[in-house]
């Protein structure tokens, strides 16, 4: 069968792999076709973040004037503020001191500010729409859908009259057992940076402040408040920073600084992460917020914290380190009063830039006591963004193994429905608090990175819906653990549908033992034990996984009766629907995953840190440096069982054509910067230099032709750099989408910046472009290549 099929092409670069190569001066650049584009205009002239660069615009936004705008306006006002007044809009009202989450106090016609969470949805509210979780927005490598997520998400924080959204979370999928990995976007820092940036914009674009988070270190859940982070200059750069640059390229309004520490010192207090490289070299004009309790100092101020959150020492305290404190110690001459200023404007800035200073909705909705009749209006905010939920759902279902064409499913006679994920919790959807509970199909982790769900399709319930319609005859079983019952209902049964799960979250809840982080990466309640026994009753069983994260699949993966996997993620509300989608042929699977599956939890490069105590402060060294999930494993010859990238699909693609060539840039003012790049000088280290246009812009372009084949598989982007850069095998560094009909063919273009191709100089404390031959590869995902190049330097 030949279907409509979506594609992920990515684009990724960097290796010492010796390919043919020309030197620049005898390249046949006459002989390239013109690119279309050409002449390309540097940055697309954005005026504010609610009129954003069109999705899949090479072009990145310049928001420098629309920051200055906004500046000016909260200079003027801010002049007008006594230094308490000022003081105030840096201190939050202490936790639970207003409705929201976090609430800075209204002074004089300044109404204040309502910060709440979370990354997918406006959390402790109802009418409000529950988001398919961060991870399945990277899991579709669709830029489209991960803005329009975004957007959606904004819209329905303005709604509800907040002005700040605490999302996206862009913390790396360094290790695994991450509790919070689910928050964030997977494990490569270069998927995790474009979703970043597409969320951002799409959120600001809805009229809500985002605040990127968790800045900066903190991959673990395990004594994140006492623990010291430790990674050398260059990864922090080229794995860690920089999905928060991709966040302030989008205009992003907020950053949160994280709980724990960086090189002994906290990461609300550390002068290097937060004025030096966030202020600094990114040129960030927002504010720094804290986690909330993640401020110790009065005098985190002068290392660059902008906001303390939720204003005091200790929840409810009633004490504060700024508040009176801070007054004190502008007073005395300890902290500039300029310094003051700065954090008051920045903050106001922020508001006026997301025009929130016209027509913005009052605060509806109180987050502590959400059925208190005179706080709560229950303003209903969903729109139609069931919509988008429900389609990156399915786009985000990641086809791991169909045999013999299992999937998709054509009119079943019979279909048996096994597992306690596959149907409804007893106690409902929101039956535990903040999610911190496995029990029904499990469709957002836990902690405060969730939302209340105004309803949860399950699997069961859409399933049946669509047995309906196909006259199909359907059973079900819920316990994982009566492993005979469960075998018994999938007997003498066309299929047998096994549902199983594995779940994690924020640290303040432990679910069956896990504190957070998981404590192992099996999959929960019995999961192995009873796909087996089904599949040892029914040769045509199928495994529906709903994870936070990489789980180990070797007990069963390789069973011959276990004729197809899908893996799905956490959807949100529409969870069943999506996955019916798939599971029947009306949506191909495209999703690609975000981390590698590994065969064995020791394969990863980095492990969960354990044990310590709140007397002290454990260390976590990233000694992996660079090598984070398959960089380690493509380093090391490590086999895993499904690579980063890895998707099948109900087509397969074919690839051909490839070619590149330089892009002509026609801005005079950075021809002399360009020239000294290609020399090998490192990009100057000036405020903003790291996010200067001229090293972002598109420098060279890459076309190849896909067609849909009925026959070969998918394609991705990957750049291999020179040996002398020392970097992993395979990096991505770009990626498409494009959807293709039976037998059609696209061109598709991936560009890549000087950025794209530089490696970050420790000593010189800036980006540079290694010697020697880069070459790519185009393909299906970061192991199977199908087209190569070499870049014409
Ligand atoms: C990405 O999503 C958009 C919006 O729904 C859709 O039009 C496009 O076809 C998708 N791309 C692929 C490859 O599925
Ligand atoms: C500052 O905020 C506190 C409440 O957090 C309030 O009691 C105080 O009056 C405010 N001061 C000024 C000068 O607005
Ligand atoms: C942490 O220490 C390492 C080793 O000295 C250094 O390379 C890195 O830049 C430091 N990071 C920060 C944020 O200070
Ligand atoms: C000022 O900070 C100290 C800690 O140094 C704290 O004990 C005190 O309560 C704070 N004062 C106020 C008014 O919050
Ligand atoms: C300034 O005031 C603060 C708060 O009262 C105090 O802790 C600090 O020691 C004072 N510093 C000087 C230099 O007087
Ligand atoms: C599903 O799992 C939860 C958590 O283990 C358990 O409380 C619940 O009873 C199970 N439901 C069924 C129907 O087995
Ligand atoms: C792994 O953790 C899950 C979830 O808590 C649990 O169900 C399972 O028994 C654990 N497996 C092992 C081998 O410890
Ligand atoms: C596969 O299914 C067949 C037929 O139901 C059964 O005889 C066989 O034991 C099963 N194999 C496994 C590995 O479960």
């Amino acid at each position: 069968m030949v279907q409509k099929g979506s594609m992920i092409l990515a684009l990724l670069v960097l290796s010492s792999s010796a390919l043919i190569t020309l030197p620049i001066s005898s390249y046949p650049f006459s002989a390239f076709p013109v690119p279309s584009a050409n002449p390309i205009p540097g940055v697309f002239p954005s005026t504010s973040p609610n009129s954003p660069p069109p999705v899949g615009s090479e072009l990145i936004p310049d928001f420098g004037p629309a920051w200055a705008a906004a500046k000016a306006k909260a200079k003027a006002l801010v002049a007008s503020f006594s230094l308490e007044q000022k003081v105030n809009v840096s201190t939050g009202v202490g936790w639970m001191g207003g409705r929201c989450v976090g609430n800075i106090p209204a002074i004089g016609d300044w109404p204040g500010l309502c910060l709440e969470d979370s990354p997918l949805g406006v959390r402790f509210t109802d009418f409000v729409t529950a988001f398919p979780a961060g991870v399945n927005a990277a899991t579709t490598w669709n830029r489209t859908l991960i803005r329009a997520r975004g957007k959606a998400i904004g819209q329905e924080f303005k709604g509800k009259g907040a002005h700040v959204g605490l999302g996206p979370m862009m913390n790396m999928g360094r290790i695994a057992q991450g509790g919070r990995n689910w928050e964030g976007f997977g494990a490569d820092p270069f998927l995790t940076g474009e979703a970043a940036y597409e969320t951002v914009l799409g959120w600001q674009e809805g009229g809500a402040q985002a605040c990127a988070k968790h800045y900066i270190n903190n991959e673990q859940e395990h004594l994140r408040d006492h623990e010291s982070s430790h990674a050398d200059d260059r990864t922090e750069h080229e794995i860690y920073v920089h999905p928060f640059m991709r966040a302030v390229q989008a205009g992003v309004a907020s950053v949160m600084c994280s709980y724990n520490q960086v090189n002994a010192t906290w990461a609300c207090e550390n002068d290097r992460t937060l004025n030096q490289i966030l202020k600094g070299e990114l040129g960030f004009q927002g504010y720094i917020m804290s986690d909330w309790g993640a401020h110790h100092s009065t005098l985190a101020a002068v290392a660059g914290l902008d906001m303390s959150m939720p204003g005091d020492i200790t929840f409810s305290s009633g004490t504060s380190w700024w508040g009176a404190n801070l007054t004190a110690f502008v007073e005395n001459g300890t902290i500039a009063d300029t310094r003051v200023d700065d954090m008051a404007e920045r903050i106001i800035a922020a508001w006026y830039l997301l025009g929130q200073d016209e027509n913005y909705p009052d605060v509806s909705f109180n987050a502590f006591f959400p059925n208190d009749p005179d706080t709560n209006e229950h303003v209903d905010v969903q729109d139609d963004h069931f919509k988008v939920v429900r389609e990156i759902g399915a786009a985000s279902t990641v086809l791991l193994k169909n045999v013999g064409d299992a999937l998709p499913l054509r009119k079943p006679r019979s279909v048996a429905i096994i597992g306690n994920d596959s149907g409804p919790s007893g106690r409902g959807p929101n039956g535990y608090s903040d999610r911190g509970g496995d029990d029904g199909t499990l469709a957002m982790g836990w902690g405060s990175g969730t939302a209340n769900f105004p309803y949860l399709i399950t699997p069961l319930e859409a399933i049946q819906q669509r047995a309906r319609q196909d006259r199909s005859s359907v059973s079900w079983f819920f316990s994982n653990w009566d492993l005979a019952g469960a075998a018994a209902t999938a007997l003498d049964q066309d299929v047998a549908l096994v549902f199983v799960n594995a779940d994690s979250g924020e640290d303040y809840i432990t679910v069956d033992g896990n504190e957070g982080d998981r404590k192992n990466l099996t999959l929960w309640g019995n999961a192995n034990n009873l796909i087996n026994a089904v599949a040892e009753a029914n040769p045509n069983t199928i495994v529906v996984v709903h994870s936070v994260g990489p789980a180990i699949l070797e007990p069963w993966i390789e069973n011959p009766n276990v004729t197809a996997v899908l893996w799905a993620g956490l959807p949100g509300q529409e969870s069943g629907n999506s996955l019916v989608d798939v599971l029947y042929g009306a949506v191909n699977p495209s999703g690609r995953l975000p981390y590698t599956i590994a065969k064995d939890p020791a394969d990863y490069s980095a492990q969960l840190i354990t044990g310590g105590n709140t007397n002290e402060i454990i260390l976590i060294e990233y000694t992996e440096a660079l090598n984070i999930d398959y960089r380690h494993f493509d380093a090391n010859g490590i086999e895993p069982r499904f690579e980063f990238g890895f998707g099948l699909s109900y087509t397969t693609f074919a690839y051909s054509g490839l070619r590149i060539w330089p892009v002509q840039q026609w801005d005079g003012n950075s021809v002399a910067l360009e020239r000294a790049w290609a020399k090998g000088e490192p990009s100057p280290n000036v405020e903003g230099g790291s996010t200067a246009l001229w090293l972002h812009r598109p420098a060279f372009e890459v076309t190849f032709k896909v067609r849909n084949t009925g026959k070969v598989q998918g394609g991705e982007l990957y750049l291999h750099f020179p040996s002398s850069a020392g970097e992993p095998p395979s990096v991505l560094r770009g990626f498409s989408d494009v959807l293709l009909h039976p037998g059609q063919s696209k061109t598709v273009t991936i560009t890549l910046s000087r950025y794209d191709l530089s490696i970050w100089d420790t000593d010189a404390q800036g980006w540079r472009k290694p010697e020697g031959e880069f070459t790519f590869s185009v393909g299906a995902s970061s192991r199977d290549f199908r087209l190569k190049g070499s870049i014409p330097l």
